[in-house]
């Protein structure tokens, strides 16, 4: 039996050609393409499809994902009737039912072949985000609204989520934000996702397992537990004070640490801009004075840098996003990467089933009938 590797750090799980990091240089790129890239350069759809194909879409190419992803976003009424009924529901619950909801009204839902994943691939996108935006407009008594086929992805997100067709700034910020999440190599929602696709169980199921983990506050769940802290605060010294005290009971700091980073990550290096940016235009300053002494007090006293859920909290908070609504949000993102990797998958399958070292009793226990134990 080979060695043990306490949550699997650091060991090579498999080969893919989706997503490059180097932790140690703070180093992303998604198909070769480097974050910093993307960030400054690309449109959400753009990444998409480069993350589902290996190349960035041609202008006819762009048109027909953008086509694609407006015609097939209407969600199944059965969906809308069970988001109708979630009004208090946890929204990543919610968004992880619904979500595996979806399989029952896909005619192409048990057809393996590359061409129907592909196409499921594309719905998952567009109707995520219909999911995400839907739920919030029903639980806040408003009807649902019909997306302008005239936006692109985030814009579209930002007005079917409050009505209102978002300025360029606004619609720009959410944009990298998307860009940035898309996808993080063997991140723990995307193995679970790999480990149920490698059954050959289908995209829906594989998908529904990355929500699940991408809930859990070790993962997704820490951009919500981030504002809360933040909104805690009342000044700096309070922010300095409470990191201190926090990290001398050896309790973890949401937003900081990372498994491979062993440096700034780089998508919290673009997140810090928007948040201060977004900040400033929207009388949220302060989070960011907030956010910055966190860091530095952090940093000081563990070494520890911010990671990618740090500054995309005040982000979304200054965008006027619901708290409950961040992590959903980073599953709208992620479906790109989830479904990327589900499809890679596919093509290259091996049933993924590792060994566990048994530290039970030994074998040969004496069986004692159950009215004698
Ligand atoms: C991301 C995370 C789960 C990685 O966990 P991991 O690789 O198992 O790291 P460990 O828990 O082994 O931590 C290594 C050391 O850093 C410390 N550490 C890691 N993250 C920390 C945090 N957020 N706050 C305070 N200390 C932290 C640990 O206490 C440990 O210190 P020690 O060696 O003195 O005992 C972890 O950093 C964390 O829980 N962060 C907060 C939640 C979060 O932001 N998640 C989103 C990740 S993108």
């Amino acid at each position: 039996m080979g060695t043990i590797t306490a949550g699997l750090e650091g060991v090579i799980a498999g080969e893919s050609e989706i997503c490059y990091i180097d932790g140690y240089q703070g180093i992303l790129s998604y198909r070769g393409y480097n974050i910093h890239t993307l960030a400054e350069k690309a449109v959400f759809e753009e990444v998409i499809f480069l993350l589902w194909n290996g190349w960035l879409p041609k202008q006819p190419e762009l048109d027909r994902l953008k086509k694609d992803l407006v015609a097939v976003r209407e969600l199944p009424a059965a969906v809308i009737d069970f988001l109708s009924g979630q009004v208090k529901g946890n929204p990543m619950d919610v968004l992880r039912t619904a979500v595996s909801m979806l399989s029952l009204y896909d005619p192409e839902a048990q057809d393996m072949s590359a061409e129907a994943n592909h196409r499921k691939a594309v719905r998952l996108m567009a109707q995520t985000a219909n999911i995400v935006t839907g739920f919030n407009r029903l639980r806040t008594g408003n009807p649902l609204m019909p997306g302008d086929p005239s936006l692109g992805f985030s814009a579209n997100f930002l007005y079917t989520l409050t009505g209102k067709r978002p300025d360029e700034v606004m619609e720009r910020a959410f944009d990298v934000a998307m860009v940035l999440h898309a996808d993080h190599e063997l991140n723990a929602s995307t193995f679970a996702a790999r480990v149920t696709a490698a059954t050959l169980s289908d995209i829906y199921s594989s998908i529904t397992s990355g929500i699940g983990a991408l809930k859990g506050p070790l993962h997704g769940g820490a951009n919500q537990e981030v504002i809360r802290w933040l909104l805690d605060l009342g000044d700096e010294d309070e922010a300095v004070e409470r990191v201190k005290n926090t990290l001398a009971r050896k309790v973890k700091i949401p937003g900081f640490g990372h498994r491979v980073y062993r440096t700034e990550d780089p998508r919290a290096t673009h997140l810090r801009v928007l948040s201060e940016e977004l900040g400033r235009r929207t009388g949220h300053e302060k989070l960011f004075r907030l956010s910055r002494r966190m860091e530095e007090t952090v940093k000081e006293i563990k070494g520890l840098d911010a990671n990618v859920d740090f500054y995309s909290a005040s982000t979304y908070y200054s965008l006027g996003i619901p708290i409950d609504l961040f992590t959903p949000i980073f599953a709208v993102s992620r479906m790109a990467g989830w479904t990327a990797h589900v499809l890679e998958q596919y093509r290259n399958n091996r049933l993924i089933r590792p060994r566990a070292e048994y530290k039970g009793n030994p074998d040969g226990q004496t069986w004692i009938p159950v009215g004698k134990r």
